[in-house]
């Protein structure tokens, strides 16, 4: 964490602004409050990503709740671009402040330098592509900056991207935000106990959102979650020999299908 730190700190030192990344659809615990630390006065933007997957219900009410908190945010889809005007905008402002403090000083420059940083898996590097208008970037998840740094020009705009986002380190304050992460991909699957985390999104999709649940599987809910999980496999046919459930294959069927928001678009937390 300390050596990630510091490399993250590194960059700011390049940069006029930071996006700072996060799930819209667990936005705080995809927050990593340490950035603050890191920032040292930078102007940030919050960028609350994936609204398309989140429930329009709680988008709204999180992106009011930041801006209460005197955060300078905005909701985006990063695939598809939509929000990303409304982040322009607010660009032109610190553009304007910059210009500013630049004239004071002699220096005529026009171009604003930013970098984006966020937990593994919040859409960074869509965001970075979807900026700069190209098709993937080949950027790893591993904490930290993984290389060497290069300057991208975002279309059409006065606005350099560091082409290697920073990436941060996942909180584990609790079992809660915990499993928030790992349902939102943001903690790899290969280390996760795949069976019980599924076990554990049907019992929250069961609490908060069962017609939804109900009817994407054609179930009834169950007693406990092991039993919907029971109820699931049978219908998706996912059985191993003698009729026996095949927990990780239905795990892994709910969970695919709860991150492409295909059973309903969900919040995870609300404000
Ligand atoms: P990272 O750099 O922060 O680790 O995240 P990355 O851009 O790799 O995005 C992680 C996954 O989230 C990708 O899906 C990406 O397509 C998806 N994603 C990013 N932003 C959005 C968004 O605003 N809406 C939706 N619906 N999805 C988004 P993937 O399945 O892992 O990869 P791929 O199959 O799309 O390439």
């Amino acid at each position: 964490m300390k050596k990630t730190g510091e490399s993250i700190k590194e960059n700011l030192k390049l940069v006029d602004v930071v996006f700072e990344l996060i799930d819209a659809r667990a936005p705080r615990s995809s927050k990593n409050p340490m950035l603050v630390d890191l920032l040292e006065g930078r102007p940030k933007i919050l960028l609350v990503n994936k609204l398309d997957l989140a429930d329009d219900k709680y988008n709204q009410r999180w992106l009011q709740t930041f801006k209460d908190q005197g955060e300078m945010v905005v909701g985006i889809d990063a695939q598809s671009g939509h929000g990303l005007k409304n982040l322009y905008q607010m660009i032109d402002h610190i553009l304007e402040d910059k210009r500013k403090k630049d004239q004071a000083k002699g220096i005529v420059s026009d171009q604003v330098r930013a970098m984006i940083v966020g937990i593994p898996n919040v859409g960074k590097s869509t965001l970075i592509n979807t900026l700069v208008g190209r098709k993937s970037t080949n950027v790893g998840n591993k904490p930290g900056i993984t290389r060497s740094n290069q300057w991208v020009k975002v279309k059409d705009k006065n606005l350099y991207l560091l082409d290697t986002p920073g990436v941060l380190w996942p909180k584990f304050e609790s079992q809660d935000l915990a499993l928030n992460l790992a349902f939102i991909g943001s903690i790899k699957d290969e280390i996760l106990p795949i069976d019980e985390i599924g076990l554990e999104l049907i019992a929250r999709i069961s609490e908060t959102y069962p017609d939804q649940l109900e009817d994407r599987y054609k179930i009834k809910i169950q007693n406990t979650a092991l039993e919907t999980m029971e109820e699931i496999g049978r219908k998706r046919g996912a059985l191993i020999s003698k009729g026996q459930i095949d927990y990780t294959r239905v795990a892994n069927i709910v969970l695919d299908e709860f991150r492409k928001a295909t059973i309903v678009r969900i919040s995870l937390e609300h404000p």
